[in-house]
């Protein structure tokens, strides 16, 4: 049985830069359930983050779950590179070219747990054809490209239809973008089990002083349990 349970997905987008790997541990001791990876090419989004030699670099660091966010395209010829860099799962964006269909076959021929991530605009039908071909679908809140944007809250309908589309299958529901205790409960209420938030498990706290990165963890989880309760 898939553990739908709710986990919290910080994305180190959101941490110092120039200290990756005791950011993942600080976070992870505070309570992260996954590690939320966000590689960006500067042309399928409008910023440029990091490869296959950085998420390489920090996978010691992980004890939990490599979740990786591609948001690029082309997609394919950097398949094997990320999931010899230990990824648990890659995710690839149905926007990103023609072939998706293909795309998710090589991410689970190298190894890796598949995820589809569709954007604001992508209706939750796209992935109708691909559910026994993915571990994961992201639906993405904001519009790719840049952490502390505001929620779209026109996606909480996709969450409902996607999660009636899944029914018993054991596919996560992932939700990107402006998560934060608010919201979470809109999303966990119509369905979502994993929730990636950036700003808000990182702010107010530091390597230095990690407790604000567990009240902020506890607070989104909290949020989203009462919503599953009241479900
Ligand atoms: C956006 C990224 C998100 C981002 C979320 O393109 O995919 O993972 O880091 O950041 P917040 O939680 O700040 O919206
Ligand atoms: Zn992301």
């Amino acid at each position: 049985m898939l553990d739908r349970s709710i986990k919290i997905a910080p994305s180190i987008l959101s941490a110092d830069f120039a200290n990756f790997g005791r950011e993942i541990e600080a976070v992870e001791a505070q309570g992260a359930d996954w590690i939320h990876v966000d590689v960006m090419d500067g042309h399928f989004v409008p910023n440029l983050t990091f490869g296959p030699a950085m998420c390489k670099a920090i996978r010691p660091h992980i004890k939990t779950v490599m979740d990786v966010h591609l948001m690029i395209a082309p997609v394919d010829p950097y398949i094997d590179a990320f999931a010899e860099a230990g990824a648990d799962i890659i995710t690839a964006h149905v926007e990103a070219g023609p072939h998706i269909h293909r795309t998710l076959q090589a991410i689970r021929g190298a190894g890796a747990k598949a995820g589809l991530a569709l954007n604001p605009g992508t209706p939750a039908e796209s992935a109708e054809y691909l559910l026994d071909m993915v571990d994961l679908i992201c639906v993405m809140t904001v519009n790719p490209g840049f952490g502390g944007q505001k929620f779209i809250h026109s996606q909480i309908d996709k969450v409902n239809k996607l999660r009636a589309m899944i029914g018993d299958r054991p596919i996560h529901i992932e939700i990107d973008g402006g998560v934060d205790p608010a919201t979470a409960p809109l999303v966990a209420g119509a369905g979502a089990d994993v929730l990636v938030a950036g700003s808000a498990v990182f702010r107010g706290g530091s390597v230095a002083d990690p407790a604000p990165y567990g009240a902020n963890i506890r607070a989104i989880r909290a949020a989203a349990e009462e919503a599953r309760k009241a479900a």
